[in-house]
């Protein structure tokens, strides 16, 4: 979700104007993606380099999870999303890390939309952790050697369960993935859009779901 800083520059306002409307551009995605009948979407939130960001807009953008923890969860509920979080939670405030866990436990029973939000994410740590949680059950007898394939493997990540994503839609300009989902994405389709994140609305996400139907999927095998 690139553009929040840019967003506010151009408008000569603090950068967390730019996140707080970046945090609305949230709301009418998830509404965009219920319209649209998507059943799994992923917001990139907060990386794990973002907590190198100065301290006041690392605080500012905690306080902004905080506050949405707080007032959006009974409407996502109402709505028949899921929440999930993937990434480090451990490194969030004690309050924050609990607000996580009810809002999941309170949403768990939700099938419409399934929404996970990536925080204090990064997908080289995210395989790390699986290499090593593989290991020890290797270690334990749990685990044969010859039983680690791709499947099993991916049973290790924090998106256990979940499908891969089709689609992977990166605003503002930038042309990267940034440590997102470097496991699950290897057949995604990317979109890149220069519209910056607090600008995005339905129209863009109409415009990223016809242009993915366009595409022709082969997943590494030759087309017939
Ligand atoms: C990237 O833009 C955006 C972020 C690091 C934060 C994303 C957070 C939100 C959209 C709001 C809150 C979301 C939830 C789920 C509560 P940037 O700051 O890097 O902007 P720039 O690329 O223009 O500098």
């Amino acid at each position: 979700m690139d553009g929040n800083g840019r967003w506010a520059a151009a408008r000569h306002l603090p950068r967390i104007a730019g996140h707080r409307e970046g945090a609305r551009a949230v709301r009418r995605t998830i509404e965009a993606a219920i319209q649209n009948n998507v059943r799994w979407l992923t917001l990139y939130a907060f990386s794990s380099e973002n907590w190198r960001r100065p301290a006041a807009e690392v605080m500012d953008l905690t306080g902004l999870l905080r506050h949405y923890l707080k007032n959006e969860i009974a409407e996502l509920r109402a709505n028949g999303v899921r929440l999930r979080c993937i990434g480090d939670r451990t490194r969030f405030d004690p309050d924050i890390q609990a607000d996580l866990a009810n809002a999941e436990a309170g949403t768990s029973h939700n099938s419409r939309l399934n929404l996970t939000v990536a925080l204090s994410y990064g997908a080289r740590a995210e395989i790390t952790a699986a290499a090593r949680a593989a290991a020890a059950a290797v270690k334990a007898g749990t685990l044969a050697v010859d039983q680690l394939d791709e499947a099993v493997f991916a049973g290790f990540l924090s998106t256990a369960g979940m499908p891969d994503p089709d689609l992977v839609v990166r605003t503002s300009g930038e042309q990267r993935l940034s440590n997102f989902l470097l496991w699950q994405a290897a057949y995604a389709e990317f979109v890149f859009m220069d519209v910056l994140w607090p600008d995005f609305g339905a129209e863009h996400f109409g415009a990223a779901l016809s242009d993915f139907a366009k595409r022709e999927r082969r997943f590494g095998a030759r087309p017939a």
